[in-house]
Formats: structure tokens, C-alpha cells, sequence
């Protein structure tokens, strides 16, 4: 049998160090003529050369493979080279794709740029309304793509209805779970093909790392992995290391930050139903979100992002975040330290106001990305925030 390039779910707990050594060679001295050959081609076990896979990257993969319920991962020097290795190694020119309006900006910009100076079709659609899925999907398409739960508004797309879509028009579906990693979000069991994350938000979990992966079945990793090969996106294994390393948190992590949010997505929700200075809360733990059953169905917990809407516009919403003292004011999300940004002024900054408009982004918003701080400190920082 051929020997892989990239990290497989039955690797997951082969022996060896519990904290592997980093292995920076670049190179591996072989034997013989033979054996150089044998490795080079895969026939042999083996490192060969870092570009195509390293220890440490396949340690990781086969990690978050084994969480995924995945064959195996293939991993990528960020979350956007990722989304570009899904998109390039598996269309082609002629090719269409339907991409759901609800994904991250990166995305949007090189479907709209980069995607079409190749040839590709591109087709937006709603995943929220059967009629848009429907029409996006008529006369077939090589890729169907949607994130979930989405930015910042936390939708949840309905998983087993987009995968049925994307089958009956003999698409790949591809899902962006980076806003709900495993084992608490498994897109592949509600009918995913691939999965993506980037592995700078919860997976790496400390805001230090920057990386992205990709799980699924072989037959669609084989292409990825020697896509990755041509054109060089392998995250280093420094950074490969470190990402695992956090994987031994995770679940912890996750937990308790999803606690939190819940927690204070309920709070905030109290403040808006006595009249405070909150007009929307919107986080899938509330009965009142609109997905609210869905993401009791395909997720474990509801998520530590949350985001909510302050009465007063921009310009309030900029006041209650100037007085944060706990919460940290910085982009990203997934890490340890709790984070609040702006969307108007961060992820949909470059969007125009109908744009903003149409997705539900007002002015007001404050994403919130929870992380391990004491609840009652994350609380007492938000009341002192609304309050002054
Ligand atoms: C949902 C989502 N997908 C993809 C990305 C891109 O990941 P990276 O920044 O690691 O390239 C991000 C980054 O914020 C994201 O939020």
C-alpha cells in the first residue's frame, strides 16, 4: 500500500513519546539509491521532505481525524490556505460552486476575485431559505460550501438539508465548522464530505498559532494532500506541535467557555427584557434564536461565541466597548482570553451598508468570543459597560 503524506484517524494512538519531539530537519538520510526512490514514491514508509507531510503535521491530522470521526486531515499554514486548497484542488475551470452569503469575508473575497479568473462559477446563495438552496443547486454543481454556526450572528445551518441538496446535484459538501470544533460539532455525521477549520481559533486555542485543516474521506483528502505538495501550504511543525498540544484541552475549553456564553448570553438577553440598553441578543443557547432546535440537534454545546446589539447604534455600541476591562478588545476568536470587536468595523468591514443590511449586521453589534475568564468577572465587566 502507498504510504500517506498526510496524518489518518488509525494512527491516532500508535505509540511513542506522549509529547512527540518537534522534528525541524528538512532532509532525511537514507540507505541506499533504492531507498531514497522507495520513500520518494511512497512505496516505502518513511520521511522523504517536509513540504509533503512531516511527523509532527501527521500527528496532529491524525488527531483531529480521530475527532471528526474523519479517514484522516490534511493541514494548511492558515484557515484561508485551507479554503483555498478545498476550492482549486477539486474545481475546475467550467466547474460551478454554490457558496452560502453567510461565510467568512476571506472566502467571499476569493470566490469573488480569485475564483472566477479561473474559470469557476460561483453562485451565492441563502442557507437559510429553501428556495435560495434550491435554485443554487439546479443543473449541478462540483462544490457546495457553507459555514456554520456563522459570523457573528451564530446561525446554524441545517446540516442533513444541505447535504441532501448538495447529493441530488452531485456536489461536494464542504462545511466551515471553525466557529464549533469536534467532538462538539461533527459535520461528517450529518453528511458532510469535508470539513475545514481554522486551527488558529479553538482548535489552537491560545491566540499563538495559525493554521487550518481539512478532514474527510481519502478519495477527497488524496487531492488536497497533493495539492498541498504542488503548491506548498503545509502549516510548520512548530506550529503543528503546538496546535496539538492544545487538542489535549479542548474539550475542557470548549466546555466551560460554552457555559459562559450561554450564561451570558442569558444575562444579556434579562437586560434587553427589562428595558436596558441592549436591543438583541443572538446566541443558539436562547430559546428564542432561530436555530435554536437545530443546533440542539447537531451540536453538543451552543458555542462561545455570542453576539448581541446595543440600543443607540454605532456610536453607543463604540462607548460600551471603550469601557470593557476585562474583555479584551482584539479580533480573532477561540482563544483563552475573552475578545470583543466590532463587525462593522472588523468582519464586515468592507461590506456596503445594503449588504450589512441584508445579513442582519447593524451598527450596534458586539461579537463577543468567551474564554475562560470567571463568568461573574465577564458579567460584572458587561454590566459596568451597559451601565455607565
Ligand atoms: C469562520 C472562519 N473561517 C476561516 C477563517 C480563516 O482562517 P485563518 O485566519 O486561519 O486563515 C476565519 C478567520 O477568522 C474564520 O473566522
Amino acid at each position: 500500500m502507498k504510504h500517506r503524506d498526510y496524518g489518518c484517524r488509525d494512527d491516532a494512538r500508535r505509540g511513542g513519546p506522549l509529547s512527540p519531539d518537534v522534528t525541524r530537519s528538512t532532509t532525511f538520510e537514507k540507505g541506499s539509491a533504492e531507498e531514497v526512490r522507495a520513500v520518494g514514491v511512497g512505496e516505502a514508509p518513511g520521511e522523504f521532505y517536509p513540504r509533503h507531510g512531516s511527523p509532527n503535521c501527521r500527528g496532529l491530522e491524525s488527531r483531529v481525524a480521530e475527532l471528526e470521526g474523519a479517514d484522516g486531515a490534511v493541514c494548511f499554514s492558515s484557515g484561508m490556505a485551507a479554503l483555498h486548497a478545498i476550492v482549486f484542488s477539486h474545481c475546475r475551470s467550467g466547474d460551478r460552486i454554490a457558496a452560502s452569503r453567510d461565510v467568512y469575508g476571506g472566502m467571499t473575497a476569493m470566490l469573488q476575485v480569485d475564483a472566477p479568473r479561473f474559470g469557476i462559477d460561483v453562485r451565492p446563495f441563502d442557507p437559510f431559505d429553501p428556495r435560495s438552496l434550491a435554485s443554487a443547486v439546479e443543473g449541478g454543481l462540483r462544490l457546495l460550501h457553507v459555514e456554520t454556526p456563522t459570523n457573528p450572528l451564530c446561525r446554524v445551518v441545517d446540516l442533513p438539508a444541505v447535504a441532501a441538496a448538495a447529493r441530488k446535484a452531485g456536489a461536494i459538501l464542504s462545511v466551515d465548522a471553525t466557529f464549533c470544533p469536534p467532538p462538539f460539532q461533527r459535520p461528517l455525521a450529518f453528511g458532510a464530505d469535508l470539513v475545514m477549520h481554522s486551527l488558529t481559533k479553538f482548535l489552537g486555542g491560545h491566540s499563538d498559532a495559525l493554521g487550518g485543516i481539512v478532514s474527510g474521506r481519502h478519495e477527497l483528502l488524496e487531492p488536497l494532500a497533493a495539492f498541498r505538495r504542488r503548491t506548498g501550504g503545509i502549516l510548520g511543525p512548530d506550529t503543528a506541535w503546538l496546535v496539538h498540544r492544545s487538542l489535549g484541552t479542548l474539550e475542557l475549553r470548549v466546555t466551560a467557555a460554552s457555559q459562559t456564553a450561554s450564561r451570558l448570553a442569558a444575562f444579556l438577553d434579562d437586560v434587553r427584557r427589562r428595558g436596558g440598553p441592549v436591543r438583541a441578543v443572538h446566541h443558539p443557547s436562547l430559546p428564542g434564536h432561530p436555530d435554536h432546535d437545530v443546533a440542539r440537534r447537531q451540536m453538543k454545546v451552543f458555542g462561545a461565541v455570542l453576539c448581541f446589539e446595543v440600543a443607540g447604534g454605532l456610536d453607543a455600541a463604540k462607548g460600551v466597548y471603550d469601557r470593557f476591562r476585562r474583555i479584551r478588545r482584539a479580533v480573532s476568536l477561540g482563544g483563552i482570553e475573552t475578545l470583543a470587536s466590532l463587525p462593522v468595523h472588523t468582519s464586515h468591514a468592507h461590506s456596503g451598508p445594503e449588504e450589512r443590511a441584508r445579513s442582519g449586521i447593524s451598527d450596534g453589534l458586539i461579537r463577543v468570543s468567551v474564554g475562560l475568564e470567571p463568568p461573574e468577572e465577564l458579567q460584572a465587566d458587561l454590566t459596568g459597560a451597559l451601565e455607565a
